[in-house]
């Protein structure tokens, strides 16, 4: 695996200045699952670019790109956008020099064919995946928490009227923006992202488990002891590898 001259200084301590190995992490696990809300929390973390596939077909579509026109109805009935007009988009995206220390890819791969072309492109670059990263949720849970989710308008911070509370009610806490709800959080849609997601995504952890990196967290504990857990095993991934 390459080495590397960190450059996230704020991820150092003054013992960890030695070469550091590059950290290049998947999240897995089905809608509403705490993804992006760990991902923020991880980045944060350990410095890694994230690359969050629903964030760049989202912007696609409230810009009216290319990407966005052909993604539009998929996203909205909860399908998966063809395996043609994602890949190329996500693996383009990691070759920019800010994934060059490490990358933590939320929503992709998504099904085996995603999971194979990413394997390859890192393969031509000798580069590998440190992780996968699987928060577990079951189907009902997921549900209830996407209908109670919701979004600040203005930058994507993410509250639930059910576990995390705006201080007032459709405000963010942040930035004091309207909150709102996604439009593919409707209960009919969401029950087909979990079908598909069961379909075409679950498959992945056999995938990654035969390879010996898939990493199971219980994704209904609180946020902050998922994101404990998920950091511990992170770091201990790191420590393993540099040894
Ligand atoms: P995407 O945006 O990736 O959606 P998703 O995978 O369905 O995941 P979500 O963003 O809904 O959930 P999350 O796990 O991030 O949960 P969150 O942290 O917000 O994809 C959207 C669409 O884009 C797809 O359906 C598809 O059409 C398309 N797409 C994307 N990638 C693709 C690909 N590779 N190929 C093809 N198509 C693709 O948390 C949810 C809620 O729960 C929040 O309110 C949060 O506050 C709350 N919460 C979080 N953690 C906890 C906890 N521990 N306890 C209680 N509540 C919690």
């Amino acid at each position: 695996m390459p080495r590397f001259e960190p450059r996230g200084a704020a991820a150092l301590t003054d013992s960890s200045v030695a070469l550091m190995t590059e950290l290049n992490l998947i999240l897995l696990g089905p809608p509403g699952a705490g993804k992006g809300t760990q991902a923020t929390r991880l980045v944060d973390d350990f410095k890694v670019a994230y690359v969050a596939t629903g964030d760049i077909l989202r912007a696609a579509v409230d810009q009216g790109t290319d990407l966005g026109r052909q993604a539009k109805e998929f996203m909205a009935a909860g399908e998966l956008v063809p395996d043609e007009v994602i890949i190329g988009v996500i693996l383009e995206r990691i070759e920019e020099p800010d994934c060059a220390d490490g990358f933590l890819l939320d929503g992709f791969p998504r099904n085996i064919e995603q999971a194979d072309a990413l394997d390859d492109a890192l393969g031509k670059r000798d580069r590998v995946l440190s992780g996968a990263l699987l928060i577990d949720v079951p189907d009902e849970e997921v549900v209830k928490r996407i209908s109670g989710r919701r979004l600040c308008q203005k930058a994507g911070h993410v509250y639930n009227i059910f576990s995390n509370k705006p201080k007032h009610d459709d405000m963010c806490d942040i930035d004091g923006s309207r909150l709102i709800q996604r439009e593919d959080d409707s209960e009919e849609t969401v029950r087909n992202r979990l079908r598909v997601y069961n379909e075409m995504t679950a498959p992945l952890e056999g995938f990654y488990d035969e390879r010996g990196i898939l990493k199971r967290f219980d994704g209904t504990r609180t946020e902050t002891e998922v994101h404990d857990h998920i950091r511990a095993t992170i770091a201990t991934l790191r420590l393993e590898d540099e040894l």
